[in-house]
């Protein structure tokens, strides 16, 4: 028995957030499952220019599909057709939703009769919703009338699967067209969680189980948006959540508890060897040594062998990312490594999409100062080289002031010199479009954090996301999370939370919350996970206050680690990775689908189906064992504060796991960390 997947979603082949992530990574393990001809992504097409680097334009395999396109195409629908460039480059449709614009009012005009609901005409991303919804609803109606033309009539088995609100208009109209597939719905956020907890005036956390959903939705403007989910979360045949505190919250938020948990796994990639990603690290970390010395041009006044990168990252959500509580934590860790004489210096960097106008001329100007000044030393060097070879080939021993000449003290002078004076290294790299009001840029100057050369935390906020093409800091955001020492997401609003779980794959520590799905599922299934660089810290309970005060207290700490203790880290965090595949995670979309069908499928083929998904699920990975993962020591020094890493503060005043300390080894039985921490050999 064979059936058809479709994946609905605005982020196929469309890079905004962390949903780009769970369909591009999940790619792989549905093409290999579903089968590649069965498998197909659909999303809008965003512009030309960015359909040419994500897409290849193709036919589909399966010709009923590609006569059903055909079939919209007739009737004035533009559709591309064709591979998306990623890993096991799966099928993929992407409408044009200028293209169908004319539909507008009668669309509009259909779904609030059917539904009641309806939104203002001003609302562009609602009426975007409903184009996209209902072009969809029409591919699946004409797919299954097409379908049935080609095979006597017969229905073919489907399932459609729709992520997040903005994209659930599609399944609201099949279920109300009562066409025959198995819908699923996965909420990846709630519009209303999200807007409540942006709110400092609302604590969400306390008042969840009581909200008057209808009145805070209608008081944010956003009650059209909330019904569409709502319905969503109630029509679809099975609804799921990336998390449970999601699942949580759509229970009281959606009025549905879902029926499945579908945590976000990532396409791991492992390497042969620890050493190969460790010597990865440093790669990278020299790339932002380099933009270093740019941007503290003139300032460069500490070492950079012995500064610590952290940083934060996603879309720009001040409150709900925890960028506040973040900044407020620097400036705590700032005033603690100035009060302990620390040589230490940590560079913070913050990566986000802000509203810019262009880089600040003082960041490009030290860069290109920085530039200038390489060059002319590589010329020097040549010219001092060239005056040694001719001196030694004439049996001459030159001195001093024979190989450097005034001509080139002078040069030396001058690049001193010109560096002298130069304005404070600027706190951010580009010219926000609303500089006085910007959350970021104000919360850094309340906090007095200005780079100044006493200031042991220096702060680079990077308000556009990265790419390889950027003139200051060309790498891409991989590379760059590569290249820190330690990721910090103390996120207040984050249903699962992919920045953490991507610096886990890539041996990098990080800092999450109980806030977070990935952090609550960590804590979950990982014994002790800040021993395998994952440092959960407590924002359900403590005041703001305090849980920045946690927060800085786990910074201070993974500043004092030696060298030698952050390589051994970065191998145990690594080794966390096929916990996070989606070859172990995948099986809860599998899950998912086998419950839709069960749902819509008549009783006496479920047997069948059982033994389809039987078959299917047997494809996944067992889970790694972690027990074996959770009898590792802790390679620190000094324990972190939080409440939840700290293995003093047990309930039942018991010691835990600090000791007693045991010996790792690797797979290939190399030992990684010794009960004596002095017996290490730096194996990287
Ligand atoms: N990201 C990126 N470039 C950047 C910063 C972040 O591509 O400069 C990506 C990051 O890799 C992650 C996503 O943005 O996959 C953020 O996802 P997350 O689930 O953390 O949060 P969301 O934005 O979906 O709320
Ligand atoms: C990797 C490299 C080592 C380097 C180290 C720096 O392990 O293989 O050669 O010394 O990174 O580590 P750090 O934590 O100081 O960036
Ligand atoms: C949403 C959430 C984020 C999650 C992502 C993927 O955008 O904000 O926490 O990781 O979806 O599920």
């Amino acid at each position: 028995m064979e059936y058809f997947t479709f994946e609905f979603s605005l982020e196929v082949a469309n890079k905004v957030g962390g949903i780009y992530q769970v369909i591009k990574s999940k790619a792989p393990v549905s093409v290999d499952e579903l089968g590649y001809s069965n498998y197909v992504l659909f999303g809008a097409k965003k512009n030309d220019r960015a359909l040419r680097t994500e897409v290849e334009q193709c036919e589909l395999q399966n010709p009923i599909m590609q006569r059903t396109i055909e079939a919209m195409r007739e009737r004035g629908v533009g559709v591309t057709t064709g591979k998306w460039l990623i890993e096991s480059v799966p099928q993929v449709v992407l409408f044009d939703i200028p293209s169908v614009a004319g539909y507008l009012d009668g669309w509009r005009r259909e779904f609030a009769d059917k539904t009641k609901i309806n939104g203002p005409f001003e609302d562009i991303e609602y009426n975007d919703t409903i184009l996209y919804g209902f072009v969809c609803a029409w591919f699946i109606g004409e797919w299954l009338h097409q379908y049935k033309l080609a095979n006597e009539d017969r229905i073919p088995l489907t399932i459609c699967h729709f992520h997040e609100w903005l994209a659930s208009v599609g399944m609201i109209m099949a279920r109300i067209r009562k066409l025959n597939v198995a819908t699923i719905f996965t909420t990846h956020a709630t519009l209303l969680g999200r807007y409540l907890c942006a709110d400092p005036a609302f604590d969400f956390y306390t008042n969840l189980h009581t909200v008057d959903v209808d009145y805070e939705a209608g008081r944010r403007q956003i009650y059209h948006r909330y019904c569409i989910e709502r319905a969503a979360a109630s029509l679809s045949h099975v609804f799921t959540a990336v998390s449970q505190i999601t699942a949580d919250e759509a229970e009281h938020l959606l009025k549905r508890k879902p029926d499945v948990i579908t945590p976000n796994g990532l396409n791991v990639k492992r390497w042969s060897a620890p050493h190969e990603f460790q010597s990865q690290h440093q790669k990278s970390k020299e790339k932002i040594e380099q933009f270093m010395q740019g941007h503290f041009y003139g300032h460069l006044d500490f070492d950079l062998d012995n500064t610590i990168y952290m940083f934060t990252a996603g879309r720009y959500e001040y409150r709900n990312k925890g960028i506040d509580l973040f900044i407020e934590a620097l400036a705590r860790l700032n005033k603690k490594l100035m009060d302990e004489q620390s040589d230490v210096t940590v560079a913070a960097f913050m990566i986000f999409n802000g509203k810019t106008n262009s880089f600040n001329v003082e960041s490009l100007e030290g860069q290109s100062q920085s530039k200038a000044l390489i060059e002319s030393t590589r010329k020097l060097q040549e010219r001092i080289g060239q005056r040694i070879y001719k001196s030694v080939t004439q049996g001459h021993i030159p001195e001093a002031s024979e190989i450097i000449g005034d001509e080139d003290m002078y040069e030396i002078k001058s690049k001193v010199y010109g560096a002298e004076g130069r304005p404070l290294p600027p706190i951010t790299t580009h010219n926000l479009v609303n500089d006085a009001k910007d959350p970021v840029l104000s919360k850094l100057r309340e906090c007095k954090l200005h780079n100044n050369w006493w200031d042991r935390v220096k702060v680079i906020f990077h308000p556009e996301f990265l790419k390889p093409t950027n003139p200051l800091l060309p790498m891409d955001y991989m590379e760059f999370a590569r290249g820190c020492h330690l990721g910090v997401f103390p996120s207040y609003y984050e249903p699962w939370g992919y920045t953490p779980a991507e610096c886990t794959v890539m041996g990098i520590p990080s800092v999450t919350t109980n806030l977070s799905g990935y952090g609550c599922w960590m804590e979950e299934h990982i014994e002790n996970a800040w021993q395998y660089g994952t440092y959960v810290i407590d924002r359900r309970y403590p005041a703001f206050e305090k849980a920045a005060e946690d927060l800085a207290d786990n910074m201070l700490g993974f500043c004092k680690q030696t060298r030698r203790q952050r390589i051994i880290q970065r191998n145990r965090t690594e080794r966390l990775s096929d916990f996070l595949d989606w070859k172990n995670l995948g099986r809860y979309y599998t899950e998912a689908r086998k419950l839709a069908l069960a749902r819509v499928l008549p009783e006496n083929i479920q047997e069948e189906i059982e033994l389809l998904h039987r078959a299917k699920m047997g494809a996944f990975k067992r889970t790694p064992s972690l027990a074996n993962l959770s009898i590792a020591a802790s390679p620190f020094n000094s324990r972190p504060a939080s409440r939840l890493a700290s293995q003093d503060d047990d309930e039942d005043g018991e010691k835990n796991n600090n000791e007693p300390i045991e010996d790792i080894y690797d797979d290939d039985g190399t030992l990684m960390f010794s009960k004596d921490m002095n017996e290490v050999e730096e194996k990287t």
